[in-house]
């Protein structure tokens, strides 16, 4: 089995405890964002964008995030990796950020990202957002697992609004 493998497995029993050890949806968004960007050597900026209530034309508009400080603080869904996710519904990997047109550089660095829509009773709300400083970083046993930490946010946001 890869190492990397491995270190999934051990993350997702971490990231499967915070939905207990958390109160609020915003809470566990902090705690994963921190702990997917503690954990993991390519995790290199985590965070989300979350759909502004009521906003029109629609925009995302960040939330909890850890690495460095990004200009794009609010996106609207015509734009971007970003902005493809959540209009689209669909997760998006990009092997190679500077080969997308339709990326937005955040950093220098990143060369690959991942952007998971995050859905509340079948609607997309918002997103999780992952860039890595290497190439071709989201294999298929990162996006399952990026789509499962994306899911549990969904659900605990559910679990608020029942
Ligand atoms: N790269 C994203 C913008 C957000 S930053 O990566 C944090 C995009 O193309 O939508």
């Amino acid at each position: 089995m890869p190492a990397s493998m491995i270190r999934i497995d051990e993350l997702r029993h971490e990231v499967d405890a915070l939905v207990d050890q958390t109160s609020s949806a915003q809470e566990l968004m902090r705690a994963m964002a921190k702990l997917l960007h503690n954990r993991m050597l390519k995790y290199n900026w985590v965070g989300f964008y979350m759909l502004e209530p009521g906003a029109q034309p629609p925009m995302l508009a960040l939330g909890a995030f850890e690495g460095a400080m990004t200009p794009h603080t609010r996106i609207p869904l015509n734009e971007g990796i970003c902005g493809a996710a959540a209009s689209s519904g669909e997760t998006v990997v990009v092997d190679d950020v500077n080969k997308d047109p339709r990326y937005l550089a955040c950093s220098l660095e990143t060369k690959s990202e991942i952007v998971v829509p995050i859905f509340v009773h079948g609607k997309v709300v918002g997103e999780l957002d992952i860039d890595s400083h290497f190439p071709a970083a989201f294999t298929a046993e990162h996006q399952e697992f990026v789509q499962h930490c994306a899911n549990l946010v969904g659900k605990k946001l559910e679990a608020a609004s029942a």
